[in-house]
This record gives C-alpha cells, structure tokens and sequence, in this order.
C-alpha cells in the first residue's frame, strides 16, 4: 500500500510534477487567498456580516473544545489551489446533496477567535477536483463570535480515500497555517484510510434532503485573560447511552452491558450507538 493514498488516488502527472504535497508558506497562503486576514478589516467585516448572518451552533457545540488539545494537521493533498474567491456558498455551479457545515474556532484556552480564516476545497460529487477553476473551493472568515458556517455539496469519492473535505485555517495576527480535513461518520473507507482521523469527524446528521454538519477547530494560539470556562475538564460518567444527550470525549457511558468511552465530543443520534460508531465510541 502506497504511504500516502491521497497522492495515488487521480492525481494527474502534473499533480505529481508540482509537488503538492509540500506545505504552503505564510506568505503564500496570505497571497493565496487575496486578502490576509491580517490587514483588510473592512473585508473581514463584510465576512463577519455575512456569517453573523446565519444561525450559530447549537450551545452545546461550545463544549467540544478541550483547553490545550488543538486540532490536528493533515497533508494538504495534491489539489490546493491559492486564490480562492471569497464566499460562504460553494455550490453554485455543482450539483449534489446540500451540505452546511458550521462550527467555532477556539484558540488553545477555548476562547472563540473572530476574524479567523477558513480555505475550504473539496471533491465534487464525483469525487473529482475541479484544478482549472475554482469550482468548490472558497474562503471565509469566523464572525465576532468565532462562528463559521460553509455551504457546499457532500464530497464525492476517488480512489485511495474516505470522504472529506480539506481546509487552511490562520488566525489574524499569527504566523501558523493549520492545515487539515473534515471527515464524516459513518464511512466505509474511514477504516481503511491511512490519513483519516476520529479526532477530526464532523458530527453529521440528515434534514430535509439535505446534512448539516458541526465542527469546532482548536488553533495552536494562546489564550488572552483567564480561560473560558470548559465544563468538559473533568468527564465524567455518561450513565446508559440515550439519544439526544452531548457526550464529551473522555465520558464513559454503558450501552447493551458493556462500557465504552467517548473519543469524539458530539449529541448521540439514533444509528450512532456505540457498538456502530467505533470512531466515536471505544469498548473499555
Ligand atoms: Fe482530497
């Protein structure tokens, strides 16, 4: 098996030829996305408007966070492309099942952190990248609350990998790019992709014809002040696992006689009982 699936999926020979799997630099990244979040404030207000906007996360979302557990890198993969159009909606243009993904960026203290800035790129339906335009590729910025909110299609597959979309993240005023992916429950390939992580699942669930999905991201910044406080430092036990109640990562819960802790923060949902989620759920 290849090291890097990602890199042997449909990468064309100038995929290869470029060498993508490199990271970006800071300057880069800024260049890439036009506008840095760094110095353009009134374009980032205008973004903080537009995702003001739209509905936060329910309030248990706040709670995904752990103080000092940042959210993790991952490979960029071959298909990054800097100058990505500003905009929440990507999917003009493309077809597929409607996906909105919304959740907070929180430095390392669990304090959200506004003006921060998202790239998103992602596979069309047919697991297809869209390398001469910018089909499914776009940036944003959190609003005053930290919040983010993305709509696109649920990504397609291509062979070597599991369904997920990528992201760039960088936070006004700091050097570091986090770059990782989003991943979905309840995937086959989840466990059999080597560059798939639990850590980064997004809690998912159907309305409509459509999903809608939550994802909170932790950057490697420092907090400012006293922490925010995060009811979730000490998990405790869960009880009998039921529908509807947030789990913390950490909490263990008893389902069907058996113990399992929770990996993942997320709300139960019917089909996500332990023994069917292992990404989310480990028998002790
Ligand atoms: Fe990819």
């Amino acid at each position: 098996m290849s090291e890097n699936p990602h890199v042997t999926g449909d990468m064309t020979a100038g995929d290869k030829a470029t060498g993508e799997e490199s990271g970006l630099s800071r300057k880069q990244f800024i260049t890439a996305v036009g506008v840095g979040a760094l110095t353009v404030p009134a374009v980032v207000g205008a973004a903080a408007a537009t995702a003001g906007a739209a509905s936060a996360p329910p309030e248990n979302e706040l709670l995904a966070c752990t103080p000092g557990r940042t959210t993790i890198a991952q490979t960029e993969g071959p298909y990054f492309k800097p100058n990505s159009p500003q905009r929440d909606d990507l999917t003009p243009g493309t077809s597929g099942t409607r996906l909105v993904v919304t959740g907070h960026v929180f430095n390392r203290a669990c304090q959200p952190l506004a003006r921060v800035l998202l790239d998103f790129w992602q596979a069309d339906t047919m697991g297809a990248y869209d390398n001469a335009g910018y089909r499914l590729r776009g940036h944003l910025y959190t609003d005053a609350n930290g919040v983010y909110r993305l709509t696109t299609v649920v990504p397609g597959l291509y062979p070597g990998r599991t369904r997920h979309i990528h992201v760039k993240l960088q936070a006004p005023g700091q050097p570091q790019i986090l770059t990782t992916q989003l991943y979905f429950p309840g995937e086959p390939r989840n466990n059999t992709d080597t560059i798939y992580d639990p850590s980064l699942l997004m809690n998912v669930r159907t309305v409509g014809s459509g999903r809608e999905a939550t994802f909170d991201f932790v950057l490697n910044v420092a907090g400012t002040g006293s922490p925010s406080p995060s009811p979730t430092v000490t998990p405790t036990g869960g009880g009998t696992w039921r529908v509807g109640t947030y789990y913390a990562a950490g909490v263990q819960v008893t389902y069907g006689g058996a113990t399992y802790r929770c990996l993942q923060a997320h709300t139960a949902m019917a089909g996500w009982e332990p023994p069917n989620v292992p990404a989310l759920w480990q028998r002790v």
